[in-house]
């Protein structure tokens, strides 16, 4: 019953119409089934969730908060058991819990935080009436978390002195992983979690100052003067970390305090690879990817045997980058793959106005990335991979998020969310909006489909915003309806028969930038189809859509709602309420006075059966 669609056609199916609601909304034809929610068991002796509470054992054993990527592993070969990995970004603590408890910070509050970050692995099966449920008492089911999941750290910086701590002299192994957004599933069925906004958990200070309180612009004018004094000033700066962000874990936990332990944060940042079939494995921080604020990490095994990972720094006038291994995939021996992440040239992108790509190697010893600037091995050039980049002239993009590679066209999709901050002097061929609030998706397409290639040709497939307002300069092709565009592109996904699919993520200005609740596109890349875009589905108000994962037969598409009642909202107490957006706040869900709004895995299956679309 696999898709007969064409690769890069656009979906047929009745379009629902932007708005804002308190429920989700699929397309007529569709069903929308709740899979999992925040809190609910996970492992098989997981206690029920109770609301307003903060016990970081049972978080352990616990949904997380947040679900941002899903990848599918199937378990048999009709795709109707497998396990389901997914991703949890952050907390919201002003939705999670009541306000005496956040008033109070206690350790407790913090370290469930922590427990509700990482990842869940958990079994899934499709019963004879479609639906998917959960299996509890599954031995697959594990939570990893920020707070007690020991993760070692392979590639070019580990054991690097400047990743020891006191708790690692080795620097080797470190505990948890943060902000895990996007990721992937790599052929060999390995999950890869990408870290991305690490630096909100760390305080502590980068310069001699003495005042109590001060702003992120102050530490960012003291980085700019070149005043700040830690060991890692330079590297800190220029990701960010010690400038604020919201988390208090390091008034409880020594080592998210930059000052009483130094070199913490420069073991986060990375992308982590667990081994999902594997319950008892060890996670591995692969540090030949590169540090930054990895978005995702999605990977297509090249023509010649060898894998290659397409992966976005998410912030304004950050880069994009690729990973190829030295290594080949090997398709008879599973076991054999893991460490091919350890070796091989990490690049990052130059576009040009010729319609070229660069892939510009960050190999230490080469060009600018010696000894005279800092860089003493190739560790260094992980550790500080942003600096490294900015030696080379890497095209500062308008923050690139998810990157997907098409298998059945070659074709790759970069969704550059947007930025608000690019100016009038800084436009150049793919940014041509400044500021560009609306977010555009760059298609690149290898030469003779070889990914591995020092350059690409690229081309815009859509540029977000609403058509019919010319200020937004937006462009999707005719036969895109009233309902069919988009702003802010986050997640990619491509579905079994080679459609692409789009998700958003507006943020807390989505009133002013379209109006109505991020949701799911399809969007066609070839022929007549191109650039039309569709609208499929919406989330809650408040919410975020993350994790588009079709099932191997196309048939069901789980969807990652995140932070449902957040976004758009000035605040959110013990109760609901209407925001000065007019927002309908949701307690969606659940629907319950009793329970917060609460993150949520949805699968979505048509009617009667068949792929989606
Ligand atoms: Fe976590 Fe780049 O979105
Ligand atoms: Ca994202
Ligand atoms: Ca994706
Ligand atoms: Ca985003």
């Amino acid at each position: 019953k696999a898709s007969t669609y064409q690769p890069g056609s656009l979906a047929r199916f009745p379009e629902i119409s932007h708005g804002v609601s308190k429920d989700h909304v699929v397309a007529p034809g569709y069903e929308a089934d709740i899979l999992i929610r925040w809190g609910d068991p996970v492992t098989a002796d997981a206690p029920a969730f109770v609301p307003g509470k903060a016990d970081p054992d049972a978080q352990e054993k616990q949904f997380g908060y947040n679900n941002d990527f899903l990848g599918f592993v199937p378990l048999n070969e009709a795709g109707t058991r497998g396990l389901l990995c997914v991703n949890h970004e952050f907390t919201s603590r002003s939705v999670m819990f009541p306000y005496d408890l956040r008033f109070n910070s206690p350790k407790e509050l913090a370290e469930t935080e922590m427990a509700a970050h990482g990842g869940t692995i958990i079994e899934i099966a499709q019963q004879s009436d479609g639906r998917w449920v959960t299996v509890q008492d599954s031995t697959y089911n594990r939570r990893i978390t920020a707070r007690s999941t020991a993760m070692d750290i392979s590639g070019p910086a580990a054991g690097h002195p400047r990743m020891q701590t006191s708790a690692d002299p080795a620097g080797t192994r470190v505990i948890g992983t943060l902000n895990n957004c996007a990721g992937g599933i790599t052929p060999y069925n390995s999950y890869l979690m990408a870290e991305e906004n690490f630096h909100f958990y760390f305080r502590g200070k980068l310069d001699d100052s003495d005042r109590l309180w001060r702003t992120a612009g102050d530490l960012e004018a003291a980085c700019a003067a070149g005043d700040a004094t830690h060991p890692e000033a330079r590297n800190y700066c220029r990701y960010g970390v010690a400038m604020g962000g919201g988390y208090d874990w390091g008034r409880h936990v020594d080592r998210f305090d930059i000052n009483k332990e130094p070199n913490e944060a420069n073991r986060f940042g990375w992308v982590v690879e667990v081994d999902p079939l594997d319950p008892t494995s060890t996670p591995v921080k692969r540090t030949a990817l590169g540090r930054f604020k990895h978005e995702g990490a999605e990977s297509i095994t090249n023509r010649d045997g060898r894998l290659v990972i397409y992966m976005g720094d998410d912030q304004r006038f950050d880069y994009l980058y690729r990973f190829v291994t030295d290594g080949t995939v090997n398709e008879t021996d599973r076991a054999a793959n893991f460490g091919l992440l350890d070796t091989g040239v990490l690049s990052v992108a130059k576009f040009s106005e010729d319609g070229t790509v660069t892939w510009m190697p960050l190999v230490h010893g080469t060009g600018p990335l010696t000894a005279e600037n800092g860089f003493d091995s190739q560790a260094d050039v992980m550790i500080e991979t942003r600096r490294a980049a900015d030696l080379l002239g890497a095209t500062p993009m308008d923050r690139p998020e998810d990157v997907e590679p098409n298998p059945k066209t070659g074709k790759v999709y970069v969704a550059l969310t947007n930025n608000s901050k690019r100016g009038p002097a800084q436009r150049d061929a793919v940014h041509d909006r400044a500021p560009n609030y609306w977010g555009l998706i760059v298609e690149m397409t290898p030469p003779d489909g070889d990914h591995a290639a020092d350059s690409f040709s690229w081309d815009i497939l859509v540029k977000g915003g609403d058509p019919s307002v010319p200020v937004t300069g937006a462009q999707f092709a005719e036969g895109t309806s009233a309902n069919g565009w988009f702003a802010c592109p986050d997640n990619l996904a491509v579905d079994p028969s080679g459609r692409l699919w789009v998700t958003t993520d507006q943020g807390g200005g989505w009133a002013q930038i379209s109006g109505s609740a991020d949701g799911v596109w399809c969007v066609g890349t070839e022929g007549e189809d191109r650039g039309i875009s569709a609208m499929f589905y919406r989330v809650p108000a408040g919410a975020e859509m993350c994790g588009p994962c079709f099932t191997p037969t196309g048939d069901t598409l789980f969807v990652a709602v995140q932070h449902p009642g957040t976004d758009g909202a000035l605040a959110f107490d013990e109760h609901a309420r209407a925001s000065d957006f007019e927002d309908p706040m949701t307690r969606w869900p659940d629907f319950n006075e009793a329970t917060p709004p609460r993150p949520s895995v949805v699968a979505i299956r048509k009617e009667g059966g068949g792929p989606i679309g």
